[in-house]
């Protein structure tokens, strides 16, 4: 009778011992502390390296003006997205970037086209849209020599954008307007 009762009063109405109730105490208290210890931890880890996004330089060298031929030099699509395209009269830089979406176009160089995979714009190699849904000619982007090195230096986040005229061919820019600096180099 008497061990019955003293059973009765350690297991409590619940079936749980003291001794078990008190661990589970003590492991919930642990778990809360690491949980919060680890909160602070990852509070401090944000505090020193905030949430920067990395983006690619803007303004790079690509070479001396006679590493570049020609027509259309396609070499810096991928890692720079630009075309080189250079004539008799000098160089300029178009941005790899379709005037419609945003998608990259890709040069034909037996048509003298760009095509974009997306929408299907074209551009010839001045960059004037000869067919498609983009609303306005490629960028040209600013470029320079640097005097020391006379390496070509592109800056993309320059770029030239005039208003094109609207014609039975296309839209278009005069030529002659957009071989200016800094968006173009004589040679
Ligand atoms: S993104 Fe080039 S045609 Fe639509």
């Amino acid at each position: 009778m008497n061990n019955n009762n003293k059973s009765h009063k350690e297991k409590g109405g619940s079936g749980i011992t003291r001794r078990g109730f008190l661990s589970r105490a003590s492991q919930l208290g642990w778990a809360s502390m690491m949980a919060t210890f680890a909160g602070s931890l990852y509070g401090g880890y944000r505090f020193m390296v905030p949430n920067v996004l990395y983006e690619p330089p803007t303004v790079f060298k690509i070479g001396t003006l006679d590493e570049f031929g020609m027509g259309v030099d396609t070499r810096l699509v991928k890692e720079r997205q630009i075309w080189v395209a250079r004539n008799e009269k000098g160089l300029y830089v178009l941005v790899a970037i379709c005037r419609h979406l945003g998608c990259t176009p890709n040069w034909f160089a037996d048509q003298e086209r760009f095509r974009c995979p997306c929408h299907g714009s074209i551009y010839d190699i001045f960059g004037n849209v000869r067919g498609g849904p983009a609303p306005r000619t490629l960028w040209r982007a600013a470029v320079s020599l640097d005097p020391v090195d006379k390496q070509i230096i592109v800056d993309t986040g320059t770029r030239q954008d005039p208003d094109p005229k609207g014609t039975a061919e296309g839209l278009f820019v005069e030529e002659a307007g957009r071989e200016i600096e800094p968006y173009f180099i004589p040679v």
